[in-house]
């Protein structure tokens, strides 16, 4: 009886733990993933960001530092980036003259996936301690590889993998100078790769508090300045 209570208590406490270990990985998005407005879409979104390889959740988003700015930066910068990128993306979308995409709303949702996702392996398929330039490619084939997983619909899988593939814009070359990537040429590419150009500039500051994009100083602080 004694055994069997503990037994019990066991198995409650590792159910805990695996869903506390679950929900860890994707809750870090909860604010980008609420951006999509198509449920099943963002339910695919929260599925494949649970499946990505854990070093995506820890690392810099520049192994060498000196390719982004200074909030991306040490552990979770590739979380910061990811959010600063899905972050220019929203705000470009209130403007009308950029919100011109062939399927309106739906679109938006999936840039905001394909963003969420850009740098999922950018590593590679495990941690290797420097960027693999063709980690487009890997993102895109992940998430084809899950198509009949996902419940959004099959169209919509490839318009993510699509919009990933082609996130590098210009630099689609290997070391040898071998062309790998496909080059954004459609509205919805050349606006994914915008918005991960854009957050990953030197000049650019966005802060942060505990993983949060603040939006401004506090009033109080902006008093302070102003002395
Ligand atoms: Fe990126």
């Amino acid at each position: 009886m004694w055994y069997s209570i503990n037994i019990n208590a066991c198995i409650i406490f590792i159910d805990l733990y695996l869903v506390w270990e679950f929900e860890m990985k994707s809750e870090v998005f909860n604010t980008e993933l609420n951006y999509i407005k198509d449920e099943q879409i963002r339910e695919s979104a929260r599925y494949l960001l649970e499946e990505l390889p854990d070093y995506f959740y820890v690392m810099p988003a520049s192994t060498s530092g000196k390719y982004h700015p200074h909030f991306s930066l040490g552990e979770g910068g590739l979380v910061r980036h990811t959010k600063a990128a899905v972050r220019i993306a929203v705000e470009l979308f209130r403007d009308n003259i950029f919100n011109t995409f062939e399927y309106g709303d739906r679109t938006q949702d999936l840039i905001i996936m394909a963003l969420l996702l850009h740098d999922g392996f950018k590593q590679g398929k495990t941690e290797s301690g420097s960027t693999k330039i063709e980690h487009p490619l890997l993102a895109a084939e992940f998430v084809f590889s899950n198509i009949t997983k996902l419940p959004m619909k099959q169209m919509d899988t490839l318009q993510v993998r699509r919009l990933i593939a082609s996130h590098m814009g210009p630099w689609d070359k290997d070391k040898s100078g071998n062309k790998i990537l496909p080059i954004p040429r459609r509205d919805d590419e050349i606006f994914v790769h915008l918005c991960d150009y854009m957050a990953s500039r030197n000049f650019l500051n966005i802060n942060f508090v505990d993983n949060e994009i603040v939006d401004s100083v506090d009033r109080g602080q902006a008093r302070t300045l102003k002395k």
